[in-house]
């Protein structure tokens, strides 16, 4: 199934323009599409024919990532491609912010069948629409491919065989089309989605990302410059709200989350008193394995049958699971304001700029990722937000669960300021050893932040994309 979603009507949105990074690899600038200025334009110009004769690089060697910087006032138009999880997302995205087509194929009746992602079925349902997809994107922009100026697509964190799905595609298109990728950072996505809808929101900002592998607060320093103030210890907070549906026998086709959402809406919050997660813990980090294990118990205690769906089960057991719904979305939301709370603290300590953008009344508080369209979670962090004197920003619901928007407009931030790979050759091969990061940290991890517990599993991550910038940038100044 490909469901659309309409156009949104977005802000103009054109941040200046970053020209520190000029003396860099000079033997490639895009210009589709593009149209120079003078004034801030540097680099020879190449024809789409001369560039597809360009070698391909070496993506993870993080000089080629940093490339020459392009104008502002430019008229790009990319497509973004997303198959990191369970959804098969494409979009066309305008520089000037405008939406030009928005299409996702979800997988959610895998989803309710099995109860979670299962990476082979998840991989072959993306193979069987990523073309149709892809395709709809386009046509919905009634543009051709000839028409774009560069592909992004995801490539970290998420399952492996999922993200091959959609780098394969993006690079067989751009490849035969001559066009540059942007390599794009799933949760930079989510974080960076808000400058399209919101044009106040200028870098610094806080973010807290939520979704159902992910728990993260960042503050966001400039482009590709994060720092991690916690994450999760174990489970994210949407795995928790998956599961907790799953055991009260709730639909899961569109989305755990929501089913629990809207369920804890006829319950009571206070009914049974589940326990706050990481009490002691004076830190930012989060962890949901626990609280997932306290309603599991509850459900049992109760004689939930998730056999039984909702709406078979009798109207006391209905009211049953309502309370289990809104006690459990309760805690697991006040665990999320206790270390936000903590987190802002920290942050004002370090950017005491935030406190004159604050004056300002500027947005300095980002909440992002699928369980960011919970308008529960959304009314308790503007609370805390308040509390703090800041305000709470974040992208409409469509735009917070996983979409192809947030990967184009991530590599519009990107490819603005020149971090862009070449074409692919045209003649890639299709079992060509790709460039997938399915664990890669977004930001270095801030050291009040770091938890023992986590740092046990870091293996076999990929350096963090704030660390390659940073790496780049250093070579670049010796
Ligand atoms: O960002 P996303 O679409 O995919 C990942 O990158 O994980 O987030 C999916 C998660 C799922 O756990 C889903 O249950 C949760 O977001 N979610 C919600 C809601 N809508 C989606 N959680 C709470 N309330 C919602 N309304
Ligand atoms: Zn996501």
């Amino acid at each position: 199934m490909v469901t659309c979603i309409s156009s949104l009507t977005c802000l103009t949105l054109l941040p200046k323009p970053l020209f520190n990074h000029i003396n860099l690899i000079k033997n490639f600038t895009l210009l589709k599409n593009f149209k120079p200025q003078k004034s801030n334009f540097y680099s020879l110009m190449l024809s789409p024919k001369s560039l597809s004769s360009l070698s391909l690089h070496n993506c993870s060697d993080p000089k080629s990532y940093l490339q020459t910087p392009l104008a502002s006032n430019d008229d790009l138009v990319i497509l973004g491609i997303e198959t990191s999880c369970d959804d098969t997302a494409a979009a066309v995205v305008r520089s000037n912010g405008d939406i030009l087509s928005q299409v996702v194929s979800s997988q959610a009746d895998l989803l309710a069948k099995y109860g979670g992602v299962a990476p082979k079925m998840a991989e072959e349902a993306h193979s069987q629409v990523i073309d149709q997809v892809v395709q709809e994107a386009l046509d919905k922009a009634k543009l051709t491919e000839s028409d774009l100026s560069a592909v992004a697509v995801t490539i970290g964190p998420g399952l492996s065989l999922c993200l091959r799905v959609g780098v394969q595609k993006a690079r067989k298109l751009a490849g035969s089309h001559s066009l540059p990728l942007v390599n794009v950072h799933h949760m930079e996505a989510h974080a960076l989605v808000v400058r399209l809808t919101e044009r106040e929101v200028q870098f610094p900002f806080m973010a807290l990302l939520i979704s159902g592998g992910h728990n993260i607060l960042i503050l966001a320093r400039e482009l590709g410059q994060y720092l991690q103030l916690g994450t999760t210890i174990d489970d994210a907070i949407g795995e928790a709200y998956d599961k907790t549906a799953k055991w009260l026998g709730l639909d899961l086709r569109r989305s755990g989350g929501l089913a629990i959402e809207e369920l804890a809406r006829e319950g009571d919050a206070g009914s049974i008193k589940f326990k706050v997660p990481m009490k002691q813990h004076k830190d930012c980090n989060f962890s949901y394995a626990g609280l997932k294990t306290q309603v599991r118990l509850a459900i049992e205690s109760k004689n939930i049958d998730a056999e039984i769906p909702i709406s078979s089960a009798s109207t006391e057991d209905q009211s049953s699971r309502a309370d289990v719904a809104a006690s459990f979305q309760r805690v697991a939301v006040l665990h999320l304001e206790e270390k936000c709370e903590r987190a802002i603290e920290w942050a004002l300590e370090m950017e005491p700029f935030m406190k004159h953008l604050q004056s300002l009344s500027a947005c300095l508080k980002v909440v992002s990722g699928g369980v960011a369209s919970n308008q529960y979670v959304r009314d308790r962090l503007d609370q805390v937000a308040k509390k703090k004197g800041l305000q709470l920003v974040c992208p409409p619901p469509s735009l917070c669960t996983d979409n192809g928007v947030m990967v184009a407009w991530t590599g519009i931030e990107h490819f603005r300021v020149g971090r862009f790979d070449p074409p692919p050759p045209a003649n890639e091969l299709e079992d060509a050893r790709l460039d997938l990061r399915p664990r890669w940290p977004l930001g270095e991890e801030y050291a009040r932040g770091k938890s023992e517990a986590r740092s046990l599993r870091t293996a076999r991550m990929h350096p963090s994309l704030t660390s390659m910038i940073q790496a780049s940038q250093q070579e670049e100044n010796t």
